[in-house]
């Protein structure tokens, strides 16, 4: 479904590579967490797996084609279909969370429907469905503003899904919300992953959640993956090795 092929990423201005040819595989229904300690390239390798960074040499490949030979309406396809979760929630504070998650549906739209902010009763009922599967039902008129930081993520989830994704990125989703709370997260995550078929890639910092929840774990260092096994196999060693 989404594959890298010796991705390197050098920003201006730095000496080292963020990443450094970086070949892995993603397939449909794999539910991938991605370890590494801060500067390691989990974020680097997010971007580029949804065209927000462009590589400095390799390649990505989404469904066999390369991000950069898109442009026009087949990247805005593959934009669309991976829909992404971050750290600080990205929401609009200040708009309710039915508004909030509707910008989910803009890659749907005309750019001047989307200037109007006047959504079909097909999208608000959609909507409504989705804040029903996150547990926000009774939130929609509520502002962001006003929520509690799980309560922020859940909303950033439904606007992902919104997107009708077959791809869900989140880098490091759980990073601001306490244990619990992280906890649930990524059991709705979870849930959502296994529903609707997806391939889900999150960055995570805390490895107890990575071992507990995904199928796979990739860990980078100093751009480089360093271990992409099953969770089980990232034992005491492979920690020490990442987090040396
Ligand atoms: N826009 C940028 N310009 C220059 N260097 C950057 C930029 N973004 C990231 N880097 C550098 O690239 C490397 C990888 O950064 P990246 O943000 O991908 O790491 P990360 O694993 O996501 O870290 P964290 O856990 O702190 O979020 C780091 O050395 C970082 O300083
Ligand atoms: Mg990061």
């Amino acid at each position: 479904m989404i594959q890298t092929h010796q991705l390197s990423v050098h920003y201006p201005n730095t000496e080292a590579l963020a990443l450094s040819d970086v070949t892995l595989s993603f397939s449909k229904g794999e539910f991938v967490c991605v370890l590494g300690k801060s500067g390691a390239g989990k974020s680097t390798l997010i971007r580029c797996l949804n065209g927000l960074q462009q590589p400095t040499s390799g390649k990505v490949l989404v469904n066999e084609k390369s991000l950069s030979d898109l442009s026009g309406a087949e990247l805005r396809e593959v934009r669309r279909s991976s829909g992404m979760i971050f750290q600080h929630f990205n929401l609009i504070p200040r708009l309710s969370v039915m508004q909030n998650v509707l910008t989910g549906s803009f890659g749907y739209r005309s750019s001047l429907k989307n200037l109007t902010g006047v959504f079909s009763k097909q999208e608000i009922s959609q909507a409504r469905g989705i804040l029903k599967e996150v547990g926000l039902l009774d939130f929609e008129k509520r502002k962001v503003e006003k929520l509690s930081g799980g309560q922020k993520q859940r909303v950033g989830i439904a606007r992902a899904l919104m997107q009708d994704p077959s791809v869900l990125l989140g880098d490091e989703p759980v990073a601001s919300l306490d244990p619990g709370t992280a906890d649930q997260i990524f059991q709705l995550i979870t849930r959502m992953h296994a529903s609707l078929g997806l391939l889900t890639i999150i960055n995570v910092h805390d490895v107890q959640l990575a071992r507990q929840y995904a199928d796979r774990i990739i860990a980078l260092k100093d751009g480089q993956v360093v271990f992409d096994g099953e969770p089980d196999q990232f034992t005491q060693k492979e920690y020490d090795l990442t987090y040396a």
